[in-house]
C-alpha cells in the first residue's frame, strides 16, 4: 500500500482521496481552508455527494485518511501526490491553472524523497509537461518528480460510485517507473487500465467529455427538427438506441447541458484548437447549440404568454442535474432573472439547491418580480399561473398530472427534462409544453 497526498478537497479530490483510502492506501488529503479541514475530519463533506461521507467516516475512523492545511508534512514523504485542484474557465474560454501551478511549486519546496505528481484535473494538453519543468525549476533536495496525468470521468451526484466502478482508468506517462508506480496504486481497484504517454491521456478527457456534450447538442437540435416536423424525440432516441455504435446513454433532449465539466470544457477545447491555428467546427456547433438551448421554454412560454408580470411562477428544480446541490451553467441561472426581469413572483422548489441558489437570488423582491423558496412542492405550485421544470428531481417526478391540474390556477407546464408522456398531460387536462415533442 503506497503513502498518498492529495491537493485539493473539491469534488475530485475529495473522492478520490476516499476512494484511495477504502482501497487501503493511507491518504492525507491537503485543503487551504482549516474550517473545511476540521469539518471534513468529523465527518461532514464541503460537497453533497452520495456515499461520501459514509466512507470519509470509516476511513478516518480506521486511520486510512487524515486532512491537513499543512502541506509540506503530507507531500515531504509522499510516494504519489495526487493534484486534483480546480482549473477554472477564463474570459476567453481557456483554463486558468493558476490553482495547479501554486500547488506544484508547493510540491517542489517540500518533497523529500522521489515521488510520482499525479494531475487528476482537466488540463490543456502539455500542460503536464509544464508543470513537470516547474517543479524541477523549484525543486529544493536532490530527489526525483515525475508528473503523470490521470483524467478524472466521475459525475457529479455518483461520483463515489464512478470512481470505484469506473469503465476505464486512463494513466498518462513519459517513464516506465511513473507507469509501474501508478498501475500498481490502481491495482486494489481491479479496474480496466488504459496506459498512453501524457498528451494523449490529457486530450482523452477532453475528447470524452466534448463528445458527450456533442452527444446532447446533437439530440436537442434534432429535438427542436422534430417540434417542427412533429416527430417525437423520444421515440426518436429509442430507436436510434437499439444501433451499438450509437447507443442508450447521453441521448435525452433537454434544456442543454450544464455543469462545472461540460461547457468549460468545450470552451477549453475550442480554445486550444484556436491557439493551434485549427477550427474545430464540431464543437462549436455543440456550444452553440446548447446555448439558445438553455432558453428555449423561456421563449417559448414567452409567445404563449402576454407578459410574466405579476404572475405567479413554480420553478420545479434549480441545480443543473439532480442529487447534487452544484448550480454551475445549470439552465435556472438564465431563465430566473428573465423571469424577474418580466415582474414574475417566482415560487422556487429544489430538495438541495435551494440554499445555494438564495445566494445569487435572495429571497424577496427580486428586480421587478420577487422570488420565495418552498420546502414543499406542493406551495409552489398552489395556485400558479405558469410552472418551468428545470431539473428531473425525484420529487418532481414523482408528481402526478393530476397534481398539477388540481393545484394550479392555470395548468400550464413547461418541462425542460421531458419526465411526463405527453398524452398523460393532455388526459389531465394539462396544457403540457416539453423538448422535442408535439404540445
Ligand atoms: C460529466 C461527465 O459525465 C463525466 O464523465 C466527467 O467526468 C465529468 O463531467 C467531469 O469532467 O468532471 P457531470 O458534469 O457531473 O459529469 O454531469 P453529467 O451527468 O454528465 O451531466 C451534465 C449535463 O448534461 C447535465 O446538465 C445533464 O442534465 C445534461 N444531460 C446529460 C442531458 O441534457 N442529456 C443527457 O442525455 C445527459
Amino acid at each position: 500500500m503506497y503513502k498518498i497526498a492529495v491537493a485539493g478537497t473539491g469534488y475530485v479530490g475529495l473522492v478520490a482521496g476516499v476512494c484511495f483510502a477504502e482501497v487501503g492506501h493511507q491518504v492525507t488529503c491537503v485543503d487551504i481552508d482549516n474550517q473545511k479541514v476540521e469539518s471534513m475530519k468529523s465527518g461532514v463533506s464541503p460537497i453533497y455527494e452520495a456515499d461520501l461521507e459514509e466512507l470519509m467516516r470509516k476511513n478516518y475512523a480506521a486511520g486510512r485518511i487524515n486532512y491537513t492545511t499543512d502541506y509540506q508534512s503530507a507531500y515531504k514523504d509522499a510516494d504519489a501526490i495526487f493534484i486534483g485542484v480546480g482549473t477554472p474557465e477564463q474570459p476567453d474560454g481557456s483554463a486558468n491553472l493558476s490553482y495547479i501551478a501554486t500547488v506544484a511549486r508547493q510540491i517542489a519546496e517540500s518533497v523529500e524523497k522521489d515521488c510520482l505528481v499525479v494531475v487528476k484535473s482537466t488540463v490543456p494538453v502539455g500542460t503536464n509537461d509544464k508543470v513537470e519543468q516547474f517543479i524541477q525549476d523549484f525543486l529544493v533536495k536532490d530527489v526525483k518528480v515525475e508528473v503523470a496525468s490521470n483524467p478524472e470521468f466521475l459525475a457529479q451526484g455518483s461520483a463515489v460510485h464512478d470512481t470505484l466502478h469506473a469503465e476505464r482508468i486512463i494513466i498518462g506517462t513519459e517513464s516506465k517507473w511513473a507507469e509501474e508506480l501508478l498501475t500498481k496504486i490502481y491495482e486494489p481497484f481491479h479496474l480496466p487500465i488504459v496506459s498512453v504517454n501524457r498528451r494523449s491521456a490529457e486530450m482523452i478527457k477532453y475528447a470524452s467529455n466534448d463528445f458527450l456534450a456533442l452527444k446532447i447538442s446533437y439530440m436537442n437540435d434534432i429535438a427542436n427538427l422534430c417540434e417542427l416536423v412533429g416527430a417525437d424525440i423520444q421515440d426518436v432516441a429509442k430507436g436510434m438506441s437499439f444501433d451499438e455504435r450509437i447507443g442508450s446513454k447521453f441521448l435525452n433532449a433537454g434544456i442543454g447541458f450544464g455543469g462545472s465539466c461540460f461547457p468549460k470544457d468545450t470552451k477549453a477545447l475550442e480554445y486550444i484548437a484556436k491557439q493551434n491555428g485549427y477550427e474545430l467546427k464540431t464543437v462549436k456547433a455543440a456550444i452553440d447549440v446548447n446555448k439558445e438551448q438553455k432558453t428555449m421554454l423561456y421563449k417559448k412560454a414567452s409567445k404563449r404568454l402576454i407578459t410574466f408580470n405579476g404572475l405567479k411562477v413554480a420553478v420545479l428544480g434549480l441545480t443543473f442535474k439532480p442529487g447534487t446541490d452544484d448550480l454551475r451553467e445549470a439552465a435556472s441561472l438564465e431563465n430566473v432573472p428573465l423571469l424577474l426581469e418580466q415582474g414574475a413572483d417566482i415560487y422556487a422548489y429544489d430538495p438541495v439547491g435551494a440554499e445555494n441558489f438564495a445566494k445569487v437570488h435572495p429571497e424577496g423582491k427580486n428586480g421587478k418580480g420577487s422570488i420565495t423558496y418552498v420546502a414543499n412542492i406542493e406551495h409552489a405550485l398552489e395556485g400558479a399561473n405558469v410552472c418551468f421544470i428545470f431539473t428531473e428531481w425525484g420529487e418532481v417526478k414523482a408528481l402526478t398530472p393530476e397534481t398539477y391540474k388540481k393545484l394550479m390556477r392555470t395548468p400550464l407546464v413547461y418541462d425542460g427534462r421531458n419526465i411526463y408522456r405527453v398524452e398523460e398531460m393532455q388526459e389531465a387536462r394539462v396544457e403540457y409544453h416539453s423538448i422535442g415533442r408535439k404540445p
